[in-house]
């Protein structure tokens, strides 16, 4: 299900999402580590080379269907969808690679346009559309009301509520929600 090829740019509203070109990360790098970004990131202040070596490697892995969005050749944001095989699914003949991580990232001064929203929604209808996903989860600290806000205007369901489950670099053991939506409930979306 993996295999099959998923075609981009891809225009969501005023947005283009495409797969990273070497510009474009150094673009995501000019406001990547900005506080407003990482204060609820796991994955708090990257290093620029070890960043742009892994966003490089992305467009080549067949299971790293990461973008950028591009307004009017401004970089204000990213997504990301990662494929893995779902429980159990390494021990059966059933194929392979039904589940996807989604994640996403907005340029602080082009947060609040519903960006994120129309970037997770593309990848939504790639994960389940052209890649054929059973399911699609997400997840982010409890205290990130925008990101489980967007999570929720997407349909997504919240599954957990993992009582101190996730590590803060600066905050020690916080609650986390994870979010998630199946293929059919999907298909039922409006
Ligand atoms: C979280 C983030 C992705 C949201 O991006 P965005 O483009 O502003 O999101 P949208 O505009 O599509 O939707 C945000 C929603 O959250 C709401 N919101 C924003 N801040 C909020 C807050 N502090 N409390 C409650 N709701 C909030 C907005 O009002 C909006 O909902 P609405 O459309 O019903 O009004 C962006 O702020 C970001 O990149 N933050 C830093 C990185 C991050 O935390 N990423 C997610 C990791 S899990």
């Amino acid at each position: 299900m993996t295999t099959l090829d998923v075609t981009w740019p891809r225009q969501v509203g005023p947005l283009v999402l495409r797969p990273p070109s070497s510009r474009d990360v150094d673009q995501v790098l000019a406001w990547r580590n900005h506080p407003d970004v990482t204060r609820w990131l796991l994955r708090t202040v990257v290093e620029p080379d070890a960043f742009r070596e892994k966003w490089l490697a992305s467009v080549d892995d067949p299971a790293d269907h990461s973008v950028v969005a591009d307004l009017d050749g401004v970089v204000v944001g990213t997504g990301s969808l990662s494929v893995h095989d779902g429980e159990g699914q390494i021990q059966g003949d059933v194929w392979r690679g039904a589940e996807g991580s989604l994640g996403y990232l907005i340029d602080p001064a082009y947060a609040g346009r519903g960006f994120a929203t129309a970037i997770a929604r593309a990848l939504l209808d790639v994960g389940f559309h052209d890649l054929g996903l059973h399911r699609v989860t997400a997840g982010c600290f409890a205290a990130n009301a925008a990101s489980w806000r967007v999570m929720e205007k997407l349909g997504m369901r919240r599954e957990q509520h993992g009582v101190q489950d996730s590590w803060h670099a600066e905050l020690g053991w916080l609650d986390g929600y994870t979010y998630a939506v199946l293929r059919s409930e999907w298909a039922a979306t409006p």
